[in-house]
C-alpha cells in the first residue's frame, strides 16, 4: 500500500479492537472480530488495523492468528515498542506494523510516540521488522520534530495523531480545532516532502473525517472506535459505507 500525494484512492483502514472489547465484556466468545473484518472487507475497507496491547484488553493473541490466516486484506498490526511485541510481529508478518505509544493507565492511545527522544532505541527497533518485509510506521502527533525524527530512524509511513484535532470539535473549541488542523495539513506536507507516506487517525468521525481526507499528503485513514459505535445503529457495512462517501466526496472536492 504505497504512492504519492494525490495519487489514488484514500485508503481505509478499519479498526476491529472494539469489537473484541464488547466480546471480552462477557468472556464470550462472540461478537468476533474476524468476523467484523470479514464485513469490513465486503463494505469497502482496504486494510484492517488491529492493536494488540500489552495486557490483551481487546484484540487477542489468537484473533492476531486467526486474521492472519483468514485475512485477504493488508493486516496493520498496532503495537507498542517492546520486544514481546516484536517477536509476535515476526512471527506473523503482517503487511504493517504501527508502532504506538502504550500506558497500562490509559482508556486508549492518548498521545504520540516521542520518537525524538528515542531515535536510537527505535532505529534499532523497527529494522528488523523492515527487512521481515512489514511496512513500518510510527503513530506520532504532527511535530516537525517527531517527523524528522522518523525519517531518521528509517520509517516507511508516519501515522499521523488526530486526537486533539477530535477532541477540540467535541468540545466545542473551534478555534483550537482549526489551528489542530492547519498544523495537520502543515505536517502532513512536511512529511511528505522527506519521503515518508502520510497516513491519519484517532478518534474520528462523520462529522470530522472530511478535512482530514482532504488532506492531499494523506494516503490512509485508520478509524474503528465510532464506526463499532455506529454499526450498533446502521450495521457494520452500512457504518463503512457512509464513512467511504465522505471520504470519497471529500477527497474528490
Ligand atoms: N490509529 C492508531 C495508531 C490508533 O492507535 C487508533 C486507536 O487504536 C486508531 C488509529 C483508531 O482510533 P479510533 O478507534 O479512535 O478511530
Amino acid at each position: 500500500m504505497t504512492g504519492s500525494a494525490g495519487q489514488g484512492r484514500l485508503r481505509l483502514g478499519v479498526n476491529i479492537d472494539h469489537v473484541a472489547t464488547v466480546r471480552n465484556a462477557r468472556g464470550t466468545d462472540y461478537p468476533d472480530p474476524v468476523r467484523a473484518a470479514r464485513l469490513a472487507e465486503e463494505a469497502g475497507a482496504d486494510g484492517i488495523t488491529a492493536h494488540l496491547r500489552e495486557d490483551r484488553r481487546h484484540i487477542s493473541d489468537s484473533d492476531i492468528e486467526r486474521l492472519m490466516d483468514s485475512l485477504t486484506l493488508p493486516l496493520n498490526f498496532e503495537m507498542a515498542a517492546t520486544a514481546e511485541m516484536q517477536a509476535i510481529a515476526l512471527r506473523h508478518r503482517p503487511h504493517a506494523v504501527c508502532i504506538v505509544p502504550e500506558r497500562r493507565e490509559e482508556r486508549t492511545t492518548e498521545g504520540g510516540l516521542e520518537v525524538a527522544r528515542e531515535e536510537n532505541r527505535l532505529a534499532h527497533f523497527i529494522a528488523p521488522l523492515a527487512e521481515a518485509g512489514c511496512r513500518v510506521s510510527i503513530f506520532i502527533a504532527a511535530d516537525p520534530a517527531q517527523i524528522e525524527a522518523a525519517a531518521r530512524i528509517g520509517a516507511a509511513v508516519v501515522e499521523l495523531h488526530t486526537g486533539a484535532y477530535c477532541d477540540y470539535h467535541l468540545e466545542g473549541r473551534l478555534a483550537e480545532r482549526d489551528a489542530e488542523l492547519a498544523r495537520l495539513r502543515d505536517m502532513s506536507a512536511f512529511a511528505h516532502a522527506l519521503g515518508l507516506e502520510v497516513h491519519a487517525g484517532h478518534g474520528l468521525t462523520y462529522d470530522t473525517v472530511a478535512p482530514v481526507a482532504a488532506l492531499p499528503e494523506v494516503m490512509e485513514l485508520n478509524i474503528g472506535h465510532f464506526l463499532v459505535g455506529e454499526a450498533i445503529f446502521r450495521g457494520l457495512g452500512p457504518a463503512i459505507g457512509e464513512m467511504r462517501r465522505i471520504m470519497d466526496e471529500a477527497r474528490v472536492a
